[in-house]
C-alpha cells in the first residue's frame, strides 16, 4: 500500500499537548481561584454564532469583521433558507447575546467569566494565532465606575496569583457617543487638513472610523496621530467623573497606570473606560489583556439595554510571558507507579489500584507496549520516568501472600516495605503527595 500523505493541523491553529498542557491547566486553576475570590461565575456559550451578531456587535469596519472572521453559509433547511454562521472571533458578543436571550439580568447584575477558543484569520506569528484562547470576565448590569475598577483589580489579582510582574496598565476614556461624535468631527477636520500625510488605510477609514487611525501601526503616521485632537479633552462632566472614580480606586490600591489617549481598542462597542495590560517582553504582540465598558452593546444586538464592562486575556500570550519571566509551573506526577511482572495478576492488581485511587492516590499503571508486560528493568525505567515517588510492586511472591511491595523511588533510600492488599486504606495516605 502506498503511504498516504501526512495530514497536518491548520496553519495558525495549535495542538496543546503534554507537557505544555499542564501549564494551561495550572493557569486555568489559578483563574478559577481568583474568579471565585471576586464571586464571578462561569458561563459557556457556543463557539459558533449567527454572523450578524458580530457584524452588528463588533462594528462593520473593524479588522475582525472586515477580514478576519471564519464565516460560512450553513446548509439549506427545508424552506431553502440557510443561516450565515461565524466562528466566534471573541467572547463578549456571544455572552451578551446569551445574557439577553435568557433574561439573566431580571434580578440584578451578573458577574461572569469564560474560557475558550476564539478564531481570527490573522497572519500567524509569535503571539498571534488563528485559533487562540481567551479568558474573559464580564460584569453586566452595573453602571458605576467601581465595577470598572473591580475588573482591573481582578486582572491584577490574577497576575499576582500567577507570579507575573512584567506588565503595565494603560487606561483611557472613550467618553459617551455624543462626546465621540464631537471628537470625531474634530478628528476628521484635522486629518483632512493633513490629507497628504495619510496612508491608504487611514484614507479609507477617514470617514468610516477615524478613531482607528489613532491606533496606526505605520511609523510614518505616528507623529500625525500624536498631534490629533484628543477625545479625553472632549469629555463632559459625567464622563470625566466616571474616569476619575476609576483612577481613585487604582491609586488607593497602589496600581500604577499610564493614561494613553490613543488607546482606542480594536472593537467598536466601547464607551467610557478602556484599558489594556501590555508587556515589552513579548515583542510586537505585547497586549496580554484588554477590555473596557460597553454600555450600548446589549441594546445594539437587540436586547434590553443594560450597562456592562469586561476584559479578555490572551491565554497563549500570558503563558508565553510566564515562560519569559521564568515562572515555575509544577508538572503533575503520579504518586505511585504500579510495576506488574505478570499479566495474569492484572485483575487483582487493578482492583487494588482502583481502591487506591478512591483513597485519593494518583496511580499510573504499567502497560506493555508489545506482548506481555515487559521486563522488570523496563518497568522500573518507566516508573522512574513517570516521576512517581513510589513503585508498587505486584510480584508473584507478594501476591501469593496477599501483599505488595512499596518502594521509595525519589528519596534516595530505595526503602521497601510490604503492605496488605486487603488494607489499602491503612497505608494509602503514605503514598499521597504532601505538597
Ligand atoms: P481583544 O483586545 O480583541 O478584545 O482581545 C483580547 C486579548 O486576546 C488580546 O489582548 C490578546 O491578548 C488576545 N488575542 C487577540 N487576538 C489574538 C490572536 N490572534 N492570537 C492570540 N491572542 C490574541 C476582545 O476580544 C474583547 N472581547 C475583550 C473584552 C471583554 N472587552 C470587554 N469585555
Amino acid at each position: 500500500m502506498s503511504k498516504s500523505p501526512q495530514i497536518t493541523a491548520i496553519k495558525g491553529m495549535n495542538d496543546i499537548l503534554p507537557p505544555v498542557s499542564a501549564r494551561w491547566e495550572w493557569l486555568e486553576q489559578a483563574v478559577r481561584r481568583v474568579m471565585a475570590g471576586f464571586a464571578y461565575r462561569n458561563a459557556r456559550t457556543p463557539i459558533m454564532e449567527h454572523t450578524q451578531l458580530f457584524t452588528r456587535g463588533l462594528g462593520e469596519v473593524t479588522d475582525i469583521v472586515e477580514k478576519e472572521m471564519y464565516s460560512f453559509q450553513d446548509r439549506q433547511d427545508k424552506h431553502g433558507d440557510a443561516d450565515h454562521l461565524s466562528l466566534r472571533p471573541e467572547g463578549t458578543a456571544g455572552l451578551v447575546r446569551a445574557v439577553a436571550e435568557h433574561n439573566l439580568l431580571y434580578d440584578g447584575g451578573k458577574r461572569l467569566f469564560y474560557m475558550g477558543p476564539m478564531f481570527r484569520r490573522e497572519r500567524p506569528q509569535r503571539g498571534r494565532y488563528r485559533q487562540f484562547h481567551q479568558i474573559g470576565a464580564e460584569a453586566l448590569g452595573f453602571a458605576g465606575p467601581e465595577v470598572d475598577a473591580e475588573l482591573i483589580l481582578l486582572a491584577v489579582a490574577l497576575w499576582r496569583e500567577l507570579g507575573l510582574t512584567n506588565w503595565r496598565l494603560e487606561l483611557n476614556s472613550l467618553g459617551q457617543p455624543e462626546e465621540r461624535r464631537e471628537h470625531r468631527a474634530a478628528l476628521i477636520a484635522y486629518f483632512e487638513q493633513h490629507a497628504d500625510q495619510l496612508d491608504e488605510d487611514a484614507r479609507r477609514r477617514l470617514h468610516t472610523n477615524p478613531l482607528r487611525i489613532l491606533d496606526t501601526k505605520n511609523p510614518a503616521m505616528q507623529a500625525l496621530a500624536e498631534g490629533a485632537p484628543r477625545l479625553i479633552d472632549h469629555l463632559g462632566e459625567a464622563s470625566r467623573k466616571h474616569f476619575d472614580a476609576v483612577r481613585a480606586v487604582l491609586d488607593a490600591n497602589g496600581i500604577a497606570y499610564t493614561i494613553n489617549p490613543r488607546l482606542v481598542r480594536g472593537l467598536d462597542y466601547y464607551n467610557l473606560t478602556v484599558f489594556e495590560f501590555v508587556t515589552e517582553a513579548l515583542g510586537a504582540q505585547g497586549t496580554i489583556c484588554g477590555g473596557g465598558r460597553y454600555d450600548y452593546l446589549i441594546e445594539q444586538i437587540g436586547g434590553k439595554g443594560a450597562p456592562a464592562v469586561g476584559w479578555a486575556l490572551g491565554v497563549e500570550r500570558v503563558l508565553e510571558l510566564l515562560q519569559e519571566e521564568g515562572v515555575q509551573v509544577p508538572e503533575p506526577v503520579p504518586d505511585a507507579y504500579a510495576v506488574i511482572p505478570d499479566a495474569t495478576a492484572l485483575p487483582a492488581v487493578m482492583r487494588c489500584l482502583q481502591a487506591l485511587r478512591a483513597e485519593g492516590v494518583a496511580v499510573q499503571m504499567h502497560a506493555g507496549a508489545g506482548e506481555g508486560m515487559g521486563s522488570m528493568k523496563s518497568q522500573f525505567k518507566r516508573a522512574d520516568a513517570s516521576g512517581a515517588r513510589f513503585a508498587l510492586i505486584f510480584g508473584a511472591d507478594e501476591l501469593a501472600a496477599g501483599e505488595l511491595t512499596l518502594k521509595a523511588l525519589r528519596d534516595g533510600s530505595g526503602a521497601q516495605s510490604r503492605v496488605s492488599l486487603a488494607d489499602v486504606a491503612g497505608w494509602a495516605a503514605r503514598l499521597k503527595s504532601t505538597d
